[in-house]
């Protein structure tokens, strides 16, 4: 989709076309704000310093429901309405957010089974944020009324731009809910997925411990029971937990693009989290917004006792970003809220290294980012979020990342929008599939297998090739694409493997790995050899599929995967070649000597199916040799802990060389480059320093 559709509020396309880039949208470089939990006698200064910073707007108000309504019925807007006039009155445009993360206490009080079940039985308690269940009418008709009632307010107020709707869905201490209107919810929903209950009882299974319902009602959610749930069941109660977020969000949306429908809507979300499929949540908005917090990434390592790991945080903030830009098809995403300081609710995450809080900045921009809000301008002194730190410290002075923010915020306004709305490009996707993320956490097969951890080492090994990534869902055509990486393809529906078949047969390489087409739409095993609907594709038989525990398994490479042979400590699915070459065997135990990965030759192009769980280094050498064998060049070669994206509008293009490293690291550059951002003409061996970034044109 192209940056054109996004849609423009009439002031953007004014400045737009007066900026002579009529296609491109609003520059979005501003910070998330509070007025609510700031003095107003400090809001003009704050407005005045934001402009000074070079932001052009600010998000506000998504938590502040209690001020905006204080009773039922009652509403008072004039507060917001003053704080929107101040900023502006400084050039600082005005995202909106609807309040409905976080209920007052006389709407609980009143309402109290608005509140979320969690996935024992047990309701959760007001007191915190997003503790609200999705289906529940009175949530839902009061989030309806607040939402209506701003948007009336200030659809014709100058200075706002657009809305995000509610705040990350994705957030809360318990995943989804399991109260008993999401038992209605649910109970309607596959009403009209099924049709007849007959329809059902076959698709599920339920003859299985007899379980045959005879009537919708009674149809349950998966609380305990004495037993694990129907799988089927399980996974179309986190497809009805999806839906019911999603189903929410749009009734705001529907009253949104009546009420402004000179503004954009969006909503924000932080990427890895599987509990609500993020193509549906964003298909009807106007852009992906999302929220990157790299300091969780390393606060969740040093949990794991992972210290030091830059590649994997880098990596993992990648992917967020890759797929916050493939959830909308490659349009230019936002990020709502980047990390400005240390980051934490009860701790804190590392305080960011000289140079890093700039280089988020860029990573993001270099995957496909066209705007970027810092969380948050000034750093609150109460409330649970105390530690987290803005862009002004508690007492007012200036953050450590203060000063390199400001000047990324100017060097991005320099680059412009031709840059900032261009186009990503890439030959290779991850197909990254939330029905087989639900149906493996429901049915994992091996207890640390997980597919969020194979998406995120797949995607790290891949992103070693550097020729950038797409991350795709299953129903996209593939067509566009030279490789396409799928790990554990758990769930594969007809049109999926239909696509992938026309994929390969037409050129494309399709590489995979264990537990391939086991599951059918509805969760059943499918009754043919593995790996199921693909078998022919994949030219090989599944022989046995075998978790490793105490008993290693090793895999042993063929010349053409040359490399130290690697330890497989999860998984192997054991080959029978059916037509395909043989790259790898096992090298241990019952198993030893048999295929460990295949490839076949399909059409006009390869499937290769890799067996065994690999460990990092040799996933990452199988993975980009496979990448080179498909013909996916990288644009620069680059060191270890450098990134390279490419962006591209017409015939200009844009290539992103990013240093995540605390030293220095050189490049060779194959022809004479401008770096855009300090004019430099560089040919040769060229610098990057520390956290360092690099924009260059040929
Ligand atoms: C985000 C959330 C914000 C704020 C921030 C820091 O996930 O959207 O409201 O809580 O984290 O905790």
């Amino acid at each position: 989709m192209s940056a054109a559709s996004i849609r423009l509020p009439l002031w953007a396309q004014t400045v737009a076309s007066l900026a002579g880039a009529p296609a491109a949208g609003p520059l979005l470089l501003g910070v998330d704000y509070y007025p609510d939990q700031t003095p107003e006698a400090l809001w003009e200064e704050d407005a005045r310093m934001m402009a000074d910073f070079g932001f052009t707007n600010v998000r506000i108000a998504e938590f502040a429901w209690a001020l905006m309504e204080p009773a039922e019925g009652k509403f008072d807007f004039a507060w917001l309405r003053r704080s929107v006039e101040i900023l502006h009155k400084h050039n600082i445009a005005v995202i909106l957010g609807t309040p409905s993360a976080a209920p007052p206490p006389w709407l609980t009080a009143k309402y109290p089974d608005i509140v979320e079940v969690n996935e024992k039985g047990e309701r959760l308690h007001p007191g915190g944020r997003r503790f609200t269940c999705p289906t529940n009418q009175a949530y839902r008709r009061l989030s309806l009324i607040i939402a209506s009632e701003m948007a009336r307010t200030f659809t014709e107020t100058q200075g706002v731009i657009g809305w995000q709707i509610d705040n990350e869905f994705t957030l809360g201490s318990s995943q989804r809910c399991y109260c008993n209107y999401c038992q209605a919810g649910f109970q309607t929903w596959l009403r009209s997925r099924y049709g007849t209950l007959d329809n059902l009882n076959q698709s599920w299974g339920t003859v299985f411990w007899s379980q045959t319902y005879t009537d919708f009602s009674q149809i349950p959610v998966p609380l305990p029971s004495g037993g694990d749930p129907n799988p089927g069941l399980a996974l179309d109660y986190d497809r009805y937990q999806s839906y019911a977020n999603v189903s929410f969000q749009q009734e705001q949306l529907d009253m949104l693009r009546k009420t402004c429908p000179r503004h954009f809507v969006t909503t924000n979300n932080v990427g890895l989290v599987d509990t609500i499929n993020m193509r549906d949540l964003y298909e009807k908005l106007d852009f992906t917004a999302f929220d990157n917090y790299p300091g969780f990434f390393d606060m969740l390592m040093a949990q794991q006792g992972r210290m030091g790991s830059s590649a994997f945080v880098s990596s993992s903030i990648a992917l967020g970003h890759d797929l916050a830009r493939s959830v909308k098809g490659g349009k230019p995403f936002m990020i709502m809220e980047e990390q400005s300081g240390k980051a934490g609710q009860k701790t804190f995450s590392p305080q960011p290294e000289k140079g890093q809080a700039r280089l988020w900045t860029y990573q993001a921009i270099a995957h496909g980012a066209m705007g970027v809000n810092y969380f948050r301008w000034d750093t609150a002194t109460f409330g649970a979020e105390e530690y987290w730190h803005g862009i002004l410290n508690h007492d007012r002075s200036k953050s450590p990342a203060f000063d390199e923010i400001k000047q990324g915020v100017r060097e991005l306004k320099a680059l412009g929008r031709e840059v900032l709305y261009s186009n990503y490009v890439t030959d290779a996707a991850l197909v990254f599939d939330y029905d087989c993320s639900w149906a493996l956490a429901i049915q994992p097969g091996h207890f640390r297998l997980a597919y969020l951890d194979q998406i995120v080492s797949w995607y790290g090994a891949i992103s070693a090739s550097r020729s950038g990534i797409d991350v795709i869902g299953p129903e996209i055509d593939l067509s566009a694409y030279k490789i396409v990486f799928a790990p554990v393809a758990y769930v594969m529906s007809e049109k999926q493997a239909a696509r992938i078949r026309s994929f390969v047969q037409g050129g494309g390489m399709f590489v995979t790995n264990f537990r391939l087409g086991v599951k059918t739409e509805t969760s059943q095993i499918v009754r043919t050899p593995l790996p199921g609907l693909l078998r022919d594709v994949m030219g090989v038989t599944v022989e046995d599929y075998i978790p490793v525990y105490s008993a290693k398994n090793g895999m042993k490479f063929s010349p053409a995967l040359a490399g130290p042979d690697s330890e497989c400590v999860l998984w192997t699915d054991i080959l029978q070649p059916a037509g395909a070459e043989v790259l790898a065997s096992y090298t241990m135990g019952a198993h030893a000597g048999q295929p460990a990965i295949t490839m076949n030759s399909f059409g006009k192009g390869k499937a290769v199916y890799i067996g065994g769980d690999l460990n990092e280094a040799s996933l990452a050498r199988v993975l980009r040799t496979l990448s080179g064998m498909a013909g996916v060049k990288p644009p620069l070669e680059v060191p270890a802990g450098v990134e390279v994206t490419v962006r591209k509008a017409g015939n200009k293009q844009w290539i992103f060389v990013l240093n995540h490293g605390a030293s220095s690291q050189s490049v060779n550059l194959p022809a004479a480059f401008v770096d855009l951002l300090t004019g430099e003409k560089l040919t040769g061996k060229i610098d990057i320093g520390a956290y360092g970034v690099r924009v260059l044109q040929a």
